[in-house]
């Protein structure tokens, strides 16, 4: 027996701007996940070529993955949203790079999003693709802040529930910075 203390693991944190982030979500572990979820939307799926929709900037990395792991025909069509935040809790959402109306009308849409925070973002871009007459819409969200949710939204997969923390890397920025980082890094107090 020894009474001295094996020292504290090192935890890599990583500086972006001003803030330290240190890891929450493995590379590994998003893969194993993401296969899964690839997994269950291609049997869901299966023959109806749906559209796989993800929104840029955040969900670029989540939805390059994913598709990869679905097997069957499908198609892909990126939207780009830009929310304000206004002045308190009812923003906006502007959509900046949409898709054109034969890839929505009568087709499977597969929404891909990065994460979910109030839900507004979402909420608001549901409404948009419905208006539209799709054959119908599923939402697929790689992180997802329980504790922030002001608009319920369906999420038909889940990456995984998080702490109501800033997060970054997979897709997610802070500040422009961050989205290359190839796991899942929260803010470190
Ligand atoms: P809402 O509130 O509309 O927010 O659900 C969704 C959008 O807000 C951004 N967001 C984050 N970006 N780390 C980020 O890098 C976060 O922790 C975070 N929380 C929300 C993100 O762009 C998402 O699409
Ligand atoms: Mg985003």
């Amino acid at each position: 027996m020894s009474n001295v203390k094996s020292p504290k693991p090192k935890v890599k944190l990583v500086q972006l701007h001003d803030l330290k982030f240190r890891p929450m979500i493995s590379a590994a572990k998003i893969k194993r996940r993401i296969r899964e979820i690839g997994s269950a939307l291609s049997q869901d799926f299966e023959g109806k070529k749906p559209v796989f929709i993800p929104i840029l900037n955040g969900a670029f990395m989540f939805a390059a993955d994913l598709v990869r792991e679905f097997r069957g025909d499908c198609e892909l069509a990126f939207v780009q949203l830009k929310s304000y935040a206004g002045t308190g809790s009812t923003g906006e959402v502007r959509v900046v790079l949409d898709i054109e109306r034969a890839k929505i009308e009568g087709r499977h849409l597969i929404l891909v999003e990065d994460i979910l925070d109030s839900g507004r973002t979402l909420h608001h871009f549901l409404q948009h693709l419905a208006a539209q007459n799709p054959a119908s819409i599923s939402t697929v969200v790689l992180l997802r802040k329980p504790a922030a949710v002001q608009f319920p939204i369906e999420v038909r997969q889940l990456g995984f529930d998080i702490e109501n923390k800033f997060v970054v890397g997979y897709g997610l920025d802070y500040d422009d910075l961050g989205r290359n980082l190839p796991s899942i890094f929260v803010l470190s107090e």
